[in-house]
């Protein structure tokens, strides 16, 4: 029998096309480089399943130009990326990943809020220019952390785990939730409080975000948060970008509105806003959250794995339109 045909938009960690090629005809964009939509439209034209980025819209013209499509498998948690709503009304399923990336992205967030308060990119420019005229005791002083309140926005897997990681530094934690659902995790294991987010705001010395991007939370943080918070206060968003609004966040950490910010996620990637790059108090990655060996090796099998079921006809483990299978037993009609 014809193995169906899977299109792959960028080289993934090779364990996911391994597994993939195990029951499929796989083909894989062959440069490292994003597709423009056009090659994308095409090259999924005649597939049965595609694996894709969080850089990809999977919209209603992403399916009109795939008629034969059993399956689109994110590779990423995050899937403010996919219309779900369109793929379902199609009978589509849809899936992402969700907890192989929970830890590589908290212990991200701990990079970001350590690099911020303690000034280390800016004390390494400074090695690196060679213009280190030696010790001195006013010289790149930052803020401590133990003690200090950690604030979490959204405290899902991720949220949750940076919490979690804040132990050995015997952190006060408020948290926020969309949905006003207790966290029992956090209020069990480390006293933490649900509080609303203007609380959160004026109360954190640290605040990491970690919510999902949704019309609720684009633009969560402006300028009127920003005033919100303390001046003494560092950011850190792995996240989604538009979560924050840049050219705001540029001007609050231009007029210290806040002490600093660590960013992994930009409102328009690859470009960030204008000024951002010239802050010593910010500190920016190339969204690289989830990029570690294990991660991004789990990613890819559990992309896989997702694909090869949706294209049995199954229920794929980490669904994103359950209810399309639901009415059948785990298989769709
Ligand atoms: C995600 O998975 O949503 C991250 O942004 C990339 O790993």
């Amino acid at each position: 029998m014809e193995k169906p045909k899977v299109y792959v938009t960028r080289m993934i960690p090779k364990a996911g096309i391994e597994l993939l090629r195990t029951v499929a005809d796989v083909e894989v964009n062959p440069d490292d480089r994003p597709l423009s939509r056009a090659e994308l439209l095409n090259a999924v034209s005649e597939c049965h399943g595609v694996i894709g980025l969080l850089t990809e819209k999977i919209d209603a013209e992403f399916f009109d130009a795939a008629p034969r499509l059993k399956g689109y498998a994110n590779y990423a948690v995050g899937y403010d990326n996919i219309d779900v709503a369109e793929a379902t009304r199609r009978g589509i399923p849809v899936s992402n990943t969700p907890g192989v990336l929970t830890d590589a992205t908290a212990e991200c967030a701990w990079a970001l809020l350590f690099a911020a308060a303690r000034r280390v990119v800016e004390s390494d420019r400074v090695m690196r220019s060679g213009s280190w005229s030696g010790w001195g005791p006013l010289q790149f002083i930052g803020a401590g952390v133990r003690g200090k309140t950690l604030g979490i926005v959204g405290a899902g897997r991720i949220g949750t785990a940076m919490a979690l990681m804040s132990r050995g530094f015997d952190m006060p934690v408020l948290y926020t939730s969309s949905s006003n659902r207790k966290n029992t995790v956090l209020e069990d294991r480390l006293g933490a409080r649900l509080v609303p987010f203007d609380t959160l705001l004026a109360e954190s010395d640290f605040i990491s975000i970690h919510t999902p991007l949704t019309p609720a939370t684009r633009h969560l943080f402006d300028a009127k948060a920003f005033s919100r918070m303390k001046r003494s206060a560092y950011l850190v968003n792995t996240a989604r970008g538009p979560v924050i609004k840049e050219d705001d966040l540029v001007a609050a950490l231009r007029a210290g509105e806040i002490a600093g910010a660590g960013l992994d996620v930009y409102e328009a990637e690859p470009a960030m806003a204008d000024g951002l790059a010239g802050l010593d108090n910010a500190v920016v990655l190339p969204h690289v959250g989830s990029a570690t060996i294990e991660s991004r090796t789990d990613m890819a099998t559990l992309a896989a794995r997702n694909l090869a079921a949706m294209l049995a006809g199954q229920r794929p483990e980490t669904c994103l339109n359950p209810q399309l299978f639901d009415r059948n037993n785990g298989t769709t009609a």
